[in-house]
């Protein structure tokens, strides 16, 4: 049986999370850091590697080693991103973009080099508009392209609901959808604890003041926030379980539906405009296999709205 290969590009706060929660998921047989600091991406493969005489899992070989690494990778997780330090990294995601365009482009003109046949699972932020350009400006196909997007702020979302209510957030079905940044809103229509809809929770939990859409995204956005301020600009380990649970839907071929980042080109949602963000995906062995078009509210509509306005900015930054 082929050994599953994943190639992590980027070893950096975020990458080494990837690498650690990959090791111990058990479903890679090798796993490859490329990073262009040679130095940084062999430490942190012999570091994971010397956990192999800890912890019993399945025999993995864990190497650093250059682009061509990804030629028979079966996921590739890209998290490489500019280092600022020792200036402060900007807090508005969108801001990046206008130093990890090149790099994108950059991991692109690699990957295309060795492979058609990798699915690519961006983390790297603007996390959109970065699925966006992998999309847009390289032959590969559109399907196996995908940004973690959504995802975390999905599970802050179930996090946030689930301590409210005093039930597990697991308990919570329900996602975040739009920009992965300050304008990523909640879809309550569709959110549900234990099957009961959100505009039913008072009538099942009477004791639990409500909280409005309004709080739900100010603390769901601004979580991210009390993190990355603690950690002097630094979210690490939610993001890379986030690409750990994607490279598991589509590895194990789970059909699981998950709110990711993905490209629209014709006018869906109503977008006359080219854009990419998150909306709940069916991911499966082929990658991104069904994208689902969820009719929203008015609150939400308008919310999508601006949402796709700031990614749409975004872009515009990535393209001048
Ligand atoms: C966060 C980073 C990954 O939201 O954007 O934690």
């Amino acid at each position: 049986m082929k050994t599953q290969k994943l190639a992590v590009i980027g070893a950096g706060h975020v990458g080494s999370h990837v690498l650690a929660y990959a090791a111990s998921s058990e479903l890679f047989g090798e796993i490859a850091v490329i990073d262009p600091r040679d130095k940084i991406a062999y430490g942190e493969a012999l570091d994971q590697d010397h956990a192999t005489g800890l912890i019993s899992r399945r025999n993995i070989n864990i190497h650093s080693g250059g682009y061509e690494e990804v030629a028979d990778a079966d996921i590739v997780i890209v998290s490489a991103t500019h280092v600022y330090a020792p200036d402060p990294v900007p807090a508005d995601r969108q801001e990046l973009i206008k130093n990890n365009a090149a790099i994108i482009r950059e991991i692109m003109d690699n990957i295309v080099k060795y492979t058609r046949d990798a699915i690519l699972i961006f983390i790297t932020n603007p996390a959109d508009t970065v699925a966006y350009i992998a999309c847009n400006e390289y032959d590969y196909p559109t399907q196996q392209i995908l940004s973690t997007g959504c995802m975390l702020d999905s599970s802050r979302l179930r996090h946030l609901i689930g301590r409210h209510y005093g039930v597990d957030p697991k308990s919570v079905s329900g996602y975040m959808m739009g920009e992965h940044g300050y304008t990523a809103f909640p879809v309550l229509s569709r959110l549900t604890v234990g099957g009961i809809p959100f505009d039913q929770l008072a009538e099942y939990f009477p004791e639990v003041e409500p909280l409005s859409p309004d709080q739900i995204t100010e603390h769901v956005v601004q979580t991210a926030y009390e993190v990355f301020d603690a950690k002097v600009g630094v979210t690490n380990a939610g993001v890379a379980e986030s690409a750990i649970e994607v490279a598991r839907a589509i590895l194990l071929d789970e059909k699981a539906i998950y709110p990711v980042a993905v490209p629209f080109v014709d006018g869906e949602y109503g977008f006359d405009k080219p854009s990419a963000f998150s909306v709940p995906c069916v991911l499966g062995r082929n990658g991104v296999e069904r994208r689902l078009t969820v009719s929203l509210n008015d609150w939400e509509t308008k919310k999508l709205n601006i949402s796709v306005a700031s990614i749409q900015a975004s872009i515009e930054l990535a393209e001048s």
